[in-house]
């Protein structure tokens, strides 16, 4: 017999448990170096129209089906649909969360080089010129391989304490002190030479920038920043209490995730105008721009090795969040134990991290369509299998099962009432399968 499942204690555990998963290096990290190859302002504002119109219904549909069926992935599919396919899209899921999950780790592996670096006193603020050469020095060669691993490994020990100790401890202490750092540097901003232009890239769109690639890469970094798509959400959403008002939960959700966004781009930007940085730089951008940032501050080493910390344990809470999805994939369906299935994700996730982590040094000549291993694992999971993932929940949840179901969930057995509940299965419904499949479509050149 399985173990038996945990239900968060409380509703803040919930949230906070919830908004660790969402907020990540995917807020920090992914949101700006996509914005900025982009064009700004109009990748933002595709990106805000989607979450809220496309992500949030998604999302509690996600939660919907977690909490009905308390099941992984597949098994909520299955348990909603006995007989059918659908379960079939759990495999996918699974898949897309460790390729998603190895280059993760590459990236959180920058910043336990870059906390420790700081804490040495090694991170050459001095000199702009040093900036970009040293980011190459620390992330080329065999050095990241060696970071990914010790961060791959840190997981694995949070996974190991179970959900209810590990993950909830951790991320009601620390998320809201990332926030806190966050707006306290975003107020900093205000006083670099590059705000104005910052801010104008950031808030002026210009339409004609608005493309079938900018369309889609913010629908997959919307997908991605609420950590959906994947049976993340649903699985966490297993393991809420009954007394949980999912659409409250996932609306703060979606509001503190683009709220972390936001302050990210307002850090990033108006550095990258003052320090002469080209916004389209790519992964490698933030990692540039921040050691300017903290060159401008007094103890600028206390912030950076504060900043980086914290950005390794946001981005901790989000893995965790994503082994998750294979994890109870493994012990439910495959009856293996935690500690078994914990390790064979790890191990799987760590090939393809150490692949994705040589993609900057020697491997950065092995590209397939153009793209190094890290870009294609990045494209293809984000870009594609998230959104796909997302259209599948839709029409799953608005077309094929009994529509009780969702109105159930959503006002927790009727304990209230769900005013939005009709705009929420005419999103599901329409609006997200044929936006989505317009975008895709659009995206490939067929329309
Ligand atoms: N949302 C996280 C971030 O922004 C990343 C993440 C966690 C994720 N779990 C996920 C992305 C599941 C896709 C699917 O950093």
């Amino acid at each position: 017999m399985i173990e038996k499942r945990a239900v968060f204690a409380t509703r803040f555990a919930a949230v906070a448990t919830t908004v660790g998963s969402a907020v990540g290096l995917g807020n920090i990290w992914r949101f700006p170096y996509e914005a900025g190859m982009h064009g700004g302002a109009a990748f933002i504002l595709c990106y805000l129209a989607f979450v809220f119109a496309i992500a949030l219904p998604v999302l509690c549909a996600e939660f919907a089906m977690g909490r009905d069926t308390r099941s992984n992935i597949f098994g909520a599919f299955r348990k909603l649909c006995p007989g059918g396919a659908w379960h079939y899209v759990g495999y996918v899921a699974i898949l897309a969360s460790l390729l998603i999950l190895s280059f993760y780790s590459v990236v959180a592996g920058w910043t336990v080089e870059y906390t420790l670096a700081s804490v040495c006193g090694k991170l050459n603020f001095a000199d702009a010129a040093t900036g970009h050469g040293q980011f190459v020095e620390l992330t080329t060669g065999w050095r990241p391989v060696v970071w990914t691993v010790i961060f791959l490994l840190c997981n694995v020990c949070v996974l190991m304490g179970g959900v209810t100790k590990g993950i909830e401890r951790m991320s009601n202490i620390l998320m809201p002190l990332l926030f806190v750092l966050l707006v306290a540097f975003c107020i900093n901003s205000f006083t670099m030479p590059g705000f104005a232009d910052g801010i104008r890239f950031l808030f002026s769109p210009d339409f004609s920038k608005i493309t079938p690639a900018v369309l889609l890469s913010a629908l997959g970094q919307a997908f991605f920043s609420l950590s959906l798509g994947l049976g993340c959400m649903m699985t966490y959403a297993s393991y809420f209490s009954d007394r949980n008002r999912l659409g409250t939960t996932a609306f703060t959700t979606a509001m503190l995730d683009t709220l972390v966004a936001i302050l990210a781009g307002i850090i990033i930007f108006p550095a990258v105008f003052s320090f002469g940085i080209s916004p389209g730089s790519g992964p490698t951008l933030v990692f540039e721009v921040l050691p300017f940032i903290f060159s401008q501050l007094p103890a600028g080493a206390v912030w950076s090795t504060l900043f980086f910390m914290l950005l390794f344990l946001a981005s901790i809470t989000s893995t965790v969040s994503m082994s998750e999805i294979s994890i109870t994939f493994l012990c439910e369906e495959k009856k293996m134990s935690r500690r078994s299935a914990t390790l064979l994700s790890s191990a799987i996730a760590l090939v393809g991290g150490v692949l994705c982590a040589l993609s900057f040094g020697p491997l950065r000549g092995f590209t397939i369509g153009g793209m190094t291993v890290f870009d294609l694992f990045d494209y293809v999971s984000s870009n594609i299998c998230l959104p796909l993932g997302g259209m599948a929940v839709s029409i799953f949840v608005g077309w094929v099962i009994d529509r009780r179901m969702l109105r159930r969930q959503m006002t927790d057995g009727g304990a209230f009432r769900f005013r939005l509940l009709p705009v929420l299965v005419f999103c599901l419904r329409w609006l997200c399968p044929a936006a989505i499949l317009l975008i895709f479509l659009n995206s490939i050149g067929l329309i």
